[in-house]
């Protein structure tokens, strides 16, 4: 059956597709390509799937303002990670990512990166070299494994087996590698199945170990398998496993990669990695949000449950059932004003941008998200990625051999840019 329209009908991009669908060279450079040719509001048809993409001001308002039960984000995240995440790790799921910022937990996170800061530390030695994004992105499994997978799980060879499993799994493939994921399709997630399959044995043996009473800081772990309590061993064995993973997974979205960014930028910026180092931690965390806004690369969208408008200022379109509707932050995140396209800390002032005087809307740009949607882990992660660069950069001096700035993965369309290339620097001990 043909699918109801958007109507009054948005110009249709012609022969754009998603990286998931069709071959791209370059996700965002496709979608500003289309952006260019048909405006701020325009459709664009890619496999089965029909999107509504806005980038005017009253557009982007109109977007963050959709109710989550006609306009889903959760169903239009789901729609994108099933691409590589297996359904059994989404069913039946009962501790959500969502629900891992209360205080007491963000304390305990907090702990547990200083500790995989030590543990990195040790790693690394007195010189070296080094892939700043490989480490950011050990330290964040050290850091979120001890904060939620349980005894054990943050050290020597379980450590190993689980990052390798987890690396194996990620979901954020989904939108870093959209175009393996046809290839993922094709095997049924054969390594994606596997993966899992190993993660429940490694977890296997820490719920073991938390059951025979070490339960020292196991923090989230408790909560988690304390909400399996009364289940067949073999069902809470697989419930609370896939509970860590599902979370695991979400948690590494972001975090690590952003990390990644404000190292490079802070060792591009030498007088303000001095203040940082002095312990302005209110530098840091302006560092930290300036990274994090110019290396997005996150498509924000809603999947449409039921018919909703949408007004983009120009037109107010009725948007059927099973369309998505999105925005492209990279799109948006350095030419919504002037000067956006450089790093400059100080246009931050308590989380928010000091001067949107230059804006057509303030929601033109983010690092976070905007609205009801907007990141329940900012303050966690603005806090971990503030400790993490003043404990690395101040126990060890990095020299970049990189000579341009580096780029993000072209075929990226979602989350925090990774790097195309390794980002090696050399290192000695302060
Ligand atoms: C630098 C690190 C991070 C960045 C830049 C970031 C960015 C974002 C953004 C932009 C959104 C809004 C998306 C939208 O409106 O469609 C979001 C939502 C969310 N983030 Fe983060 N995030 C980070 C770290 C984390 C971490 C560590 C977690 C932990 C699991 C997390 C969990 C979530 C959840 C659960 C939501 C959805 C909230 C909702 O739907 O109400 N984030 N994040």
């Amino acid at each position: 059956m043909p699918r109801p329209p958007i109507t009054p009908a948005p110009p249709l991009a012609e022969g754009v597709g998603l990286p998931w669908d069709v071959p791209v060279a370059d996700a965002v450079a496709e979608i500003a390509r289309a952006r260019a040719a048909y405006g701020d509001t325009f459709e664009v048809r890619s496999g089965r799937d029909r999107y509504l993409f806005v980038f005017s001001p009253v557009g982007v308002e109109s977007f963050y303002a959709l109710p989550e039960e006609a306009a889903s984000k959760g169903v239009a995240d789901y729609l994108m990670l099933r691409r590589k995440l297996p359904d059994e790790l989404f069913d039946g799921r009962r501790t959500l990512p969502g629900t891992l910022f209360r205080r007491d937990d963000v304390a305990h996170y907090l702990a547990n990166l200083d500790r995989a800061l030590v543990a990195a530390a040790d790693e690394l030695g007195d010189s070296g070299t080094v892939d700043v994004f490989a480490l950011t992105r050990r330290l964040a499994h050290r850091m979120g494994l001890a904060s939620w997978a349980g005894p054990g799980s943050a050290d020597g060879a379980t450590f190993d087996r689980l990052v390798r499993a987890l690396d194996a799994l990620d979901g954020a493939e989904a939108f870093v590698h959209p175009d393996a994921m046809a290839a993922v399709a094709a095997s049924g997630k054969a390594a994606e199945l596997a993966a899992l399959a190993e993660v429940e044995d490694v977890l296997g043996a820490a719920l073991a170990r938390y059951d025979a009473g070490e339960r020292e800081a196991t923090g989230l772990f408790a909560r988690i398998a304390d909400a399996w309590d009364g289940e067949p061993s073999v069902v809470r064995r697989q419930g609370v496993a896939r509970d860590v993973a599902l979370i695991h997974v979400a948690s590494m979205s972001n975090l690590a990669a952003a990390l990644g960014w404000v190292l490079v930028d802070l060792l591009a910026h030498p007088a303000v990695l001095d203040g940082v180092l002095a312990g302005d931690r209110d530098l840091a965390e302006r560092s930290a949000l300036e990274s994090t806004r110019l290396a997005q690369r996150s498509i924000m969208s809603r999947a449409a449950l039921t018919e909703v408008e949408l007004d983009d200022g120009r037109a107010s379109y009725r948007v059927p059932a099973g369309t998505t509707i999105a925005t492209l932050l990279p799109l948006l995140n350095t030419t919504a004003g002037p000067g956006l396209d450089s790093w400059d800390p100080d246009r931050w002032n308590r989380w928010k941008l000091a001067d949107t005087g230059t804006l057509a809307s303030p929601q033109l740009v983010t690092a976070f998200g905007h609205g009801r949607h907007s990141c329940p882990a900012q303050p966690f992660s603005l806090a971990a990625m503030t400790a993490a660069a003043t404990g690395l950069l101040g126990r060890f001096e990095l020299t970049p051999t990189w000579t341009e700035h580096p780029q993000p993965v072209p075929a990226q369309i979602g989350g925090v840019a990774r790097s195309a290339a390794p980002c090696e620097a050399s290192y000695r001990r302060r």
